[in-house]
């Protein structure tokens, strides 16, 4: 059965939360492992900070979005902004590339986002936004997607 649910929320950082246990809590119905979910929050969290603080520059007047679809034991997720977009995909996909090097963690984002998902799709256009797609299956029902 397909179990979709969307949100979207301002650009503030105090939203980041929100969203990752919101996404979390959707994804609880599938009965994922502790690591399994700690990955998912980690990668939602990944993905609103960089829409705030790259895509949106901080200013809260922008929108994030964020889609959940739950079906065959994965989760398909994408977040989107509508904010500056990316120049070059492939130069922000490497480890440690950053365009705010003062930033903690800096760099790590995609790569993180990578490693913790099955599936990484990055979709950005300069002046239109940023739309990542992120696909994992839960290893409890990987048997069953096979
Ligand atoms: N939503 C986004 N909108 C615009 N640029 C982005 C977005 N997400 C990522 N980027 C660009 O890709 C780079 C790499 O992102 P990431 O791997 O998360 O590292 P970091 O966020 O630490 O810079 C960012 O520095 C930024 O230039
Ligand atoms: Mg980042």
């Amino acid at each position: 059965m397909r179990n979709e649910m969307q949100i979207q929320f301002s650009a503030l950082s105090q939203n980041e939360s929100f969203a990752r246990v919101t996404v979390a809590a959707f994804i609880a119905q599938l009965d994922p492992t502790m690591d399994e979910l700690t990955e998912i929050k980690t990668v939602v969290s990944e993905a609103v900070t960089n829409a705030i603080i790259h895509g949106y520059e901080q200013n809260p007047a922008g929108i994030v979005y964020i889609s959940a679809v739950i079906e065959d034991g994965k989760v398909d997720l994408v977040i989107k902004d509508t904010g500056v977009g990316i120049a070059d995909i492939d130069e922000a996909r490497q480890p440690l590339f950053t365009t705010k090097p003062e930033m903690e963690r800096s760099g790590m984002g995609f790569t993180i986002m990578e490693n913790f998902t099955d599936h990484l799709e990055i979709q950005s256009h300069p002046g239109t936004g940023t739309t990542i797609r992120l696909i994992k299956y839960l290893t409890k029902n990987k048997a069953l997607c096979n």
